[in-house]
């Protein structure tokens, strides 16, 4: 077997074998294969595509290209993940909560890429909070306290660390069988047993369409499902920011607000409804009115921000910012963006804002940056609310007067206002099963 024949079949849209994908992926992960070739042969499978039978292999052989956990943690291991978005502090409300609830959370997440916020940054702006815990560590938090949130393992499918990160910059990442075996591979080696996908869909979203989001949503349902997981895709809105906060500390404030009772909005809404799936994937509830009882009694008992405050301590974290989130790191500017004119705020620029957010300090440009956990920004409006010329439409929490500034109009630049009373965004547009999909309306 050589590279170029493999490359040959892809070209010309031929299917390849299961063992053509294990000798490209074993080259992926061991550095055999060159970068250009690996780079060609991405190229032509976002060209040309792979079937139902070529996305399972290459998501099995990724998975099997390093270690594969089995993680004894007392229970079902349920994961959640997102496929990427702007103030989408989902992990950080529901984790906790589902802990709560008796469920047993495995949670391995990512730094911030281009446009988007990583969990695994926000937590970094908790003092003392420790993201990269020796596996048995890990594995022991979720047995005692129910929940534990780490960074991706290095040897956890390294095949994928190398082929995500060609494709990052080789415009690659928009392919539904690229995008299942990389997510995939990563939720089995990581012994996740019940997978709850939150796959966005709107101007922040990694596939461009809704129609391609639920092929997406599908494409992995039918994957996990073939591969014996428990697995739903819920297909979320992604117009504007799912919560108001942007940033890594505001965003960690925002998931405490929720925890404590004191804020409410899309981003609870999304989070308990992504909760209610992981209770029921994982066996701890049987039906989705069950887990949302439980869910809400876990809030409302304040349960929920103390296994927070558990699963802070038992990373290293200092927990009283559960209690004072004044501790968390704070920006030295606060400054507010006003409206220009009336209008009601019709289209937001998901992408756009993140960018402006990673500009501020909030995420990073080249791999090396280091973030700023103070900096971002709080919206004070939504996609459908009424402004008047001079109304505060978002707060900056700035490094400097001069980052305000220059970050005042690209913020501005990424608001549609119209004359015309226009529908808030979506929050929620189907739920995927291996049965089929059913439609969602909030
Ligand atoms: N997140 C991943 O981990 N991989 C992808 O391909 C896309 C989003
Ligand atoms: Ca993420």
């Amino acid at each position: 077997m050589d590279i170029i024949s493999i490359l040959e079949d892809k070209k010309h849209g031929r299917a390849l074998s299961r063992e053509q994908i294990a000798y490209f992926v074993k080259g992926a992960a061991d550095g055999s294969i060159a970068d250009y070739q690996l780079t060609a042969l991405l190229m032509a499978i976002r060209l040309n595509g792979m079937d139902a039978r070529e996305t399972a292999d290459l998501t099995m052989e990724m998975a099997a290209s390093g270690n594969m956990l089995n993680p004894d943690v007392g229970g079902t291991p349920v994961d959640k993940h997102s496929t990427g978005g702007v103030g989408d502090t989902t992990t950080l409300v529901l984790a906790p909560l589902v802990a709560a609830c008796g469920g047993k959370v495995l949670k391995m997440s990512g730094r911030g890429l281009g446009h988007t916020g990583g969990t695994i940054d926000k937590l970094e702006s908790i003092p003392g909070m420790r993201v990269e815990l020796p596996e048995e560590e890990f594995v022991s938090i979720v047995r005692r306290v129910g929940c534990a949130v780490v960074g991706q393992s290095p040897q956890l499918a390294p095949a994928d660390k190398r082929l995500y990160a060609l494709r990052d910059v080789t415009a690659t990442v928009d392919s539904v069988p690229l995008i299942v075996s990389s997510i995939l591979s990563k939720k089995f080696a990581a012994g996740a047993k019940a997978i709850v996908l939150d796959v966005k869909a709107g101007s922040g979203a990694i596939m461009p369409t809704l129609d391609a989001s639920i092929e997406l949503a599908k494409a992995m349902v039918s994957i996990g499902d073939h591969a014996g997981r428990k697995i739903v895709a819920v297909v979320s809105g992604m117009e504007e920011p799912l919560g108001s906060h942007v940033g890594n500390a505001l965003e960690v404030k925002e998931a405490i607000d929720i925890l404590s009772g004191r804020a409410a909005g899309p981003l609870k809404y999304v989070s308990l409804f992504l909760g209610s799936q992981m209770l029921v994937a994982s066996g701890v509830a049987n039906n989705e009115e069950e887990a949302l009882t439980k869910l809400n009694s876990a809030l409302e008992s304040g349960a929920g921000l103390r296994k927070l405050k558990e699963m802070i301590t038992a990373q290293g974290g200092d927990c009283r910012v559960c209690d004072d989130v004044s501790l968390l790191p704070k920006a030295p500017v606060l400054y507010p963006v006003k409206a220009r004119q009336d209008g009601y705020l019709s289209h937001v620029n998901g992408t756009a804002l993140g960018l402006a957010a990673q500009r501020m300090g909030a995420g990073r440009i080249s791999k090396t940056d280091k973030i700023d956990p103070a900096v971002g920004f709080v919206m004070e409006k939504r996609i459908g609310d009424f402004v008047k010329a001079g109304d505060t439409v978002c707060t900056l929490h700035a490094a400097s007067e001069q980052n305000a500034k220059e970050t005042e109009q690209r913020i501005l630049d990424a608001l549609t206002f119209v004359s015309d009373p226009t529908p808030k965004a979506r929050l929620l547009y189907a739920l995927v099963k291996p049965e089929g999909v059913t439609e969602l309306n909030d």
